[in-house]
């Protein structure tokens, strides 16, 4: 039986590594979502023979027939999206901070999602990716980390609504992207030649890190395989801030200068939109004292489901990226 995977976020980063990977496994349909079927990244799915539907996750009307005859959902939101829009700022409630709001966006679309699903007959599987409540798992200690406070909540309202449907469902935790370094992490060159990152934490603590790209569409292949009610943290590979950047620098053959441990106060003061260093930086202090998951003894690695993928390490991906635009800036 071919089954229809339906992919959401297929125009973006982990939509679009979905597609690649389920492009290659006969048993499976593709049907892709996007807000706008004329985009360009819309138009280059179509030509590669990708079917697409339009569907706003903001507009629930729009999702029964978006998810009709699904097989599989793979459901991914984006925070950032609203966050980084500058026409935001003027639906920003009386004393609303941007996260605020773009939180109380995505928790909406994380029920859109399990809504809408939850009517869909047929349907077997949903594979959502997302990120754990660090504001309740720190005990309150970080209550400004919007973009995985609204996922999370989103999953445990879908969770305690629909008992039925959450027999079907995988949780993805998604990691850092590798592609972050191509731009979105700064990375500092010293009049000596030597380079240093500076991030929140000691920099010491292996972290997970994805080539989102290349492997997000095989790890939920793998997830597929098994049973649904998993947990996963889509890692590719386990490396401190501190060692990816001595490798980075080993492999460009640029001399490592070290990694700067930044308070968030600090790391704050480099951003130009008020509360995104904060976001991030309590973020990075997270995953430094509770870890990725806050610990969640349920979560496992793809190493350890049935049919584990072969992934990126680090130094792979270094090597296989073209890196004189940071080199030469
Ligand atoms: N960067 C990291 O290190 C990292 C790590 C873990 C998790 N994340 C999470 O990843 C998410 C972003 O995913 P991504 O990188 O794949 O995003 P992306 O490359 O920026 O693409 C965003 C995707 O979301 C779709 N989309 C946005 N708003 C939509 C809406 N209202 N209705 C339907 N589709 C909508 C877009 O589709 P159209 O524009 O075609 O409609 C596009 O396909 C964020 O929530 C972030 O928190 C990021």
């Amino acid at each position: 039986m071919i089954k229809l995977i339906v992919i959401l976020g297929i125009t973006g980063e982990q939509g679009s590594s979905i597609a690649s990977h389920f492009l290659t496994l006969p048993s499976y349909t593709l049907r892709g979502l996007t807000r706008k079927l004329t985009s360009p990244a819309a138009q280059s799915l179509l030509s590669r023979g990708i079917s697409l539907h339009a569907c706003d996750l903001n507009d629930p009307s729009t999702l029964p027939s978006a998810f009709a005859g699904a097989h599989t959902i793979f459901a991914t939101t984006d925070f950032w999206g609203p966050f980084y829009n500058p026409s935001t700022q003027s639906a920003l409630g009386p004393n609303q901070s941007l996260g605020e709001y773009c939180y109380e966006i995505e928790l909406q679309q994380v029920k859109n999602i399990f809504d809408a699903a939850a009517k869909t007959e047929g349907l077997q599987r949903l594979v959502i990716s997302t990120l754990v409540d660090v504001q309740t798992l720190s005990g309150g200690r970080y209550e400004n980390v919007f973009h995985c406070d609204g996922k999370a909540r989103g999953v445990a309202y879908g969770r305690a609504k629909y008992p039925e449907l959450w027999g079907k469902v995988d949780q993805a935790f998604v990691p850092n992207y590798m592609s972050n370094w191509l731009g979105k992490i700064k990375l500092r060159k010293e009049e000596d030649g030597s380079w240093r990152l500076g991030l929140v934490g000691t920099g010491a603590r292996p972290l997970p890190h994805l080539d989102v790209e290349a492997d997000l569409g095989a790890i939920v292949a793998a997830i597929l395989e098994g049973r649904p009610g998993k947990k996963v943290l889509a890692a590719g590979d386990m490396v401190s801030w501190s060692d990816q950047m001595r490798i980075w620098c080993e492999m460009n053959k640029v001399p490592f200068g070290g990694f700067d441990s930044l308070p968030i106060e600090v790391f704050d003061k480099f951003f130009p939109i008020p509360g995104l260093g904060r976001e991030l930086g309590e973020m990075m202090e997270f995953m430094e004292v509770f870890g990725y998951v806050g610990g969640d003894p349920e979560v496992v690695l793809p190493g350890q489901l049935e049919s584990p993928p072969k992934l990126t390490s680090w130094r792979e991906y270094v090597e296989k990226h073209e890196w004189s635009s940071i080199l030469n800036a």
